[in-house]
């Protein structure tokens, strides 16, 4: 019998017994699974366990050559339960027809990709769209990602990317919330709801992967996979609990990360997977591993081959091999050799059937396969007004002397390699977002002011060579041709709007940076245009912190424009014309320089924070103050807000009780503006050292000119909790502080007792 016709033969039977019993529909499903579960051989066990980047040619013309013919043999006798990389719903339709048909149970496969921020329509990065603070926003543009996704064929993201970095030279912070627990699990959540939606099996949503489990923001010096050591407090108050959120949203799925964390590499690490998150926190997804790190067990040192390598995955708690082949060369061994329970695989199995089934695809294997819908749903003029929103509202203005903005010179020049970029501005991981297709800054200033007269010269070039997601980035340093230009359009304009920043392949995976200045000539450029001009407005696009103390010293107006997606262009131009209020805050302390990393605004206080004027011994660098350039949470508006000072429900709250936190926020000035209202607490004494201060709320609004709004928030024990010295979740009663303000430096202060 063909293997789809034993799934559907299963089905028949179940819903009959559904009819019949009226049992909830949950047991149910879960018994279709051990049906199924129990029809399987190991092989076929294992096959589920195994994914592989695939092409379209894996059923195609190539299938017999090379690595190839081992995989599509594979593919053909259910040695492949998951691909990741196979795009467009015609080439997937292929390839799922091709398993169904030739695989003995006609287990269909799921399709996966890395959609991180957007698909096609692409969106600001997630780091530049955390600026926004906007959780709806940000689950909009992830259900619009999942939308075009799905729509493509493809049925899970490798995304969010929930870890928590405190470091700007590591370049994978672009893919992430930011530097803060509470604002980062937010984001998390407002994503994965967005992908998700309420629904996995409707063809408009898809499954969501936790990653990466976990500690990876950590890696030693920011360099990219480096080695992890955090304490086990720190896990679990800073690192861990944007992923047990996440695992109580029921995120379908979970991914490893590359490093080890005190010696124990996660996708081995029993503690964190077994103990922790199939332990505790209850989660019944799969976890993936990430791309070979099952493989790397072995480079880590850890495992003497990829048998061992194998039995320390799957015994730690590591479900579904990607690109590794690990599993799939070694498991079954492992099981006849008694070294890993065979309840153990189905396990693992069972998650993925699992998967499949809430993705619908055990009913209809082919759902979300439609050209037409395809054809209809990528860049849809929706996704894309989306994509300009969001863009401008993930913008942040740091600096905005005398006025320069909102623009109002009609004298304009527009200089820096990075004006004219159609490219940089899709940012890296872009997942289907087209090479050059992002409307660029110039097209953006042009297209909004058509009456300005505006000059452009391209100043210096950024980088040499290809610049693309394989290579490595070579930076321009010696080329100063072009200055010259620079220096005359500057010359002849009223304001000098000059882009400069990275490109999209100066962030991402594998790019870390020592430096984080602006790379090449472009410091250089910048104050050869100060010369002969002042009035500029420095519009920086970058996928990280940059260190900017030059900059923020003498240059009027900066403008954060990070790389705002599809749209960029015409976002930027919104916030400079001031057609839209700039409202974005920054998710990521900007330190002063390299030197002084990790700089990030809830750390603990020390024995020495600081001592008396012309003491020596307190915690500082001689050459540097302590405060960043730019803190978190911080970010200007066109409108000037004021804060009353706090007011407190009570003084004194018992166990279970909780406190109101009231603040009036009044719009000083003569236009509309939103404002990030920011709550923060200290515990001040507790049974380990706790953080100087911590984001435990956010309200972002909207204030008319000359207007006030009250704005409430509400503390409970749940926000005073923590991991204390016995690594026990709870509170310890004791002073509190409250902090309210527009960022994490500037703030209205009020106490409590929690007895
Ligand atoms: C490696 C990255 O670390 C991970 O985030 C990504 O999902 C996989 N590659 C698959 O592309």
């Amino acid at each position: 019998m063909k293997g789809n016709s034993v799934i559907y033969s299963l089905f028949i039977s179940t819903s009959l017994f559904l009819t019949n019993c009226e049992k909830a529909d949950e047991p149910v499903k879960n018994n279709k699974i051990e049906n199924l579960l129990s029809q399987m051989t190991l092989d076929e066990k294992i096959g589920q366990l195994n994914q592989y980047s695939i092409g379209a040619e894996l059923t195609g013309p190539g299938a017999k050559e090379g690595q190839n013919k081992i995989r599509y043999e594979q593919l053909k006798n259910g040695g492949v339960g998951s691909v990741l990389n196979l795009l467009g719903a015609k080439n997937a339709r292929e390839t799922q027809q091709f398993v169904v048909d030739s695989t003995r149970l006609g287990i269909p496969l799921i399709f996966s990709y890395d959609v991180i921020h957007g698909y096609k329509t692409i969106f600001p990065i997630p780091l530049g769209e955390s600026a926004s603070w906007d959780l709806e926003l940000m689950q909009n543009t992830a259900a619009v990602a999942a939308k075009e996704a799905a729509a493509s064929g493809v049925m899970w993201t490798f995304a969010p990317m929930l870890d928590i970095s405190r470091d700007p030279r590591w370049g994978r912070v672009m893919e992430g919330g930011g530097e803060d627990t509470y604002l980062g699990t937010e984001i998390g959540k407002a994503r994965i709801r967005g992908f998700q939606g309420n629904d996995l099996s409707d063809i408009t949503t898809i499954a969501a992967c936790a990653k990466h489990f976990a500690g990876y923001g950590f890696s030693e010096g920011g360099r990219d996979y480096n080695n992890v050591y955090v304490g086990k407090h720190q896990l679990l108050n800073t690192i861990l609990p944007a992923f047990k959120a996440a695992a109580q949203l029921e995120a379908a799925t979970f991914m490893n990360a590359f490093n080890d964390i005190d010696g124990v590499p996660s996708s081995a690490n029993e503690y964190l997977l077994r103990e922790l998150l199939k332990g505790e926190w209850n989660y019944e997804g799969p976890v993936v591993s990430d791309w070979n790190s099952f493989g790397e067990l072995i480079t880590h040192g850890i495992a003497n081959d990829k048998s061992e390598a194998a039995q320390l995955a799957i015994n730690a708690g590591s479900d579904i091999d990607m690109e590794g082949s690990v599993y799939i060369e070694s498991l079954k061994q492992l099981v006849e050799d008694n070294k890993v329970s065979e309840g153990k695989i189905d396990d693992a199995v069972r998650r993925v059937l699992k998967l499949k089934q809430d993705l619908g695809l055990l009913d209809d294997p082919f759902k979300y396969f439609d050209e037409e819908r395809e054809k209809n749903t990528l860049l849809n003029a929706d996704h894309l007004e989306l994509a300009r929103d969001a863009g401008r509202k993930s913008i942040v203005l740091l600096k905005n002397e005398g006025d320069l903005l909102p623009l109002k010179a009609k004298n304009i020049a527009v200089i820096g390699p990075l004006a004219k970029d159609k490219d940089s501005p899709i940012g890296n991981w872009r997942a289907q977002g087209e090479t050059g297709s992002a409307v660029s800054f110039y097209e953006g200033i042009e297209a909004a002011l058509p009456e300005a007269n505006i000059t452009y010269a391209e100043g210096c070039k950024l980088s040499i060579g290809p610049n693309n997601f394989f290579n490595e980035v070579e930076v321009e340093e010696e080329d100063r041709s072009g200055f010259q230009e620079a220096i005359n359009v500057a010359r002849n304009a009223d304001v000098v709007l000059m882009n400069l920043g990275e490109t999209a392949y100066f962030s991402g995976e594998a790019r870390s940076r020592s430096e984080i200045g602006l790379p090449g000539l472009q410091l250089e450029l910048l104050k050869e245009v100060y010369k002969v001009n002042k009035n500029i407005v420095l519009v920086l696009m970058n996928g990280r912190p940059l260190t900017i103390p030059w900059e923020a010293e003498n240059i009027p107006a900066i403008v954060e424009a990070w790389h705002l997606g599809s749209m960029a262009g015409h976002s930027i131009a919104d916030v400079l014309t001031g057609k839209y209020n700039p409202s974005g805050k920054l998710p990521m302390t900007f330190p002063r320089s390299v030197g002084q990393i990790p700089t990030y605004y809830n750390h603990k206080m020390t024995g020495r924070p600081s001592t008396d004027p012309g003491m020596v011994f307190y915690s500082h660098n001689m050459d540097i103050e302590n405060s960043p350039q730019y803190p978190f949470g911080f970010g200007l508006s066109y409108s000037t807000f004021e804060y009353s000072p706090i007011a407190l429900s009570k003084e004194v709250i018992n166990k279970g009780e909780k406190l109101t936190v009231s603040v009036t926020v009044k719009n000083t000035s003569d236009v509309d503006g939103e404002e990030v209202v920011q709550l923060y607490i200290r515990d001040v004494v507790g049974s380990i050292t706790r953080p100087v201060k911590e984001l435990k709320g956010f309200k972002k609004l909207m204030i008319k000119a000359g207007e006030s709004a009250q704005v409430d928030f509400e503390i409970g024990e749940e926000d005073l909790a923590f991991y204390r010295k016995d690594f026990t979740f709870g509170t310890e009663p004791g002073d509190f502080e409250v902090f309210v303000g527009t960022s994490s430096s500037d703030v209205q202060t009020a106490t409590f007792k929690l007895n």
